[in-house]
């Protein structure tokens, strides 16, 4: 029987340098995607895989995430004396007792900043989401619900797994993979911002990991890897050997939100979609591409 995951820790103390200056004073993680802050569609996704304990990592300059999460008294009462409907902050407020904020003082690495959660953690499994890769997937089947779907088959740790163009490796956490069956692949090896040409695969690590505690005690000793910081991936490859490993394909889409383009892009495919914003939006990218 495998233990329930209940726990979802969210690293957002990174200084989010890619977006200067909107992230001077503004932290990457409430930049809105349409109308939501990016952080918001990876507590959904979180919920809707059954997660209760959200545990927020922040560091420096970052409070405003805790704001978001708090009730918004003034706007609220005003809102509600105008008559006016408050819908749309449905799903900001988090379960009291089950919000969790710690501080990473320095930013060392995403390994260190999971580390920071390990009291929280205790001996549970846990899911990690990096709230700037945003995981799109059918109403329902968000990718970490895919993912728990898939632990409670085969338990140990797993990490959600996509194919990129080969030239794009060097930038991320890299899957040696084994055999595949459907969705599940067996992970033989991982290896962190490979130079050009010697990456393993093109299977990468877009941001969701559901892990076994175990490797909180590896990060305790972790050496900096790849870029200077403390690698989540090395203490991962660790485990590969001793606990069952496998990546999860994510039927869905991904944006990398963390990168200009990828959240540009974000921005226009929920556009497009919404039923209040799409045909104009449509019109006006016809429109701007035949300019
Ligand atoms: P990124 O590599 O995207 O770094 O971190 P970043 O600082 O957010 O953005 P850039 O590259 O400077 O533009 C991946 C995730 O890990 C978190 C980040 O907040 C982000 O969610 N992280 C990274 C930490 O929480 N602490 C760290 O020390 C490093």
């Amino acid at each position: 029987m495998t233990k329930p995951i209940r726990k979802a820790v969210f690293p957002v103390a990174g200084l989010g340098t890619r977006f200067l200056p909107a992230t001077k004073a503004v932290p990457k993680e409430l930049l809105p995607v349409v109308d939501r802050p990016l952080i918001q569609y990876a507590v959904d996704e979180a919920r809707e895989a059954g997660i209760e304990q959200m545990i927020f990592v922040t560091g420096r300059g970052k409070g405003a995430i805790e704001d978001y999460f708090d009730i918004a008294f003034e706007c609220e009462t005003l809102q509600r004396e105008r008559g006016k409907d408050l819908s749309a902050l449905d799903g900001t407020r988090l379960d009291p007792g089950n919000a969790v904020f710690l501080r990473q003082q320095e930013p060392l690495g995403l390994g260190h900043a999971i580390w920071v959660a390990r009291d929280i953690i205790g001996d549970e499994p846990f899911a990690i989401l990096l709230p700037d890769e945003f995981m799109k997937g059918a109403p329902g089947q968000g990718c970490m619900k895919q993912m728990v779907d898939a632990y409670d088959k085969v338990g140990g740790n797993l990490v959600c797994a996509l194919e990129i163009p080969m030239e794009q490796t060097p930038s991320y956490g890299v899957i040696d993979p084994g055999a595949r069956d459907g969705a599940l692949t067996e992970v033989k090896g991982l290896v962190e911002k490979p130079r050009l040409g010697t990456a393993p695969s093109n299977l990468i690590l877009p941001g969701r990991y559901i892990l076994q505690p175990e490797v909180m005690k590896i990060l305790e000793t972790q050496e900096k890897g790849a870029g200077g910081e403390i690698q989540l991936t090395d203490a991962m490859a660790s485990l590969i050997g001793r606990q069952p490993f496998h990546g999860v394909t994510f039927d869905g889409r991904r944006f990398d939100c963390g990168s200009k383009a990828g959240y540009i892009e974000a921005n226009l495919a929920l556009a497009l979609e919404r039923p209040d914003l799409g045909d104009h939006i449509r019109a006006f990218a016809t429109d701007e591409l035949a300019r």
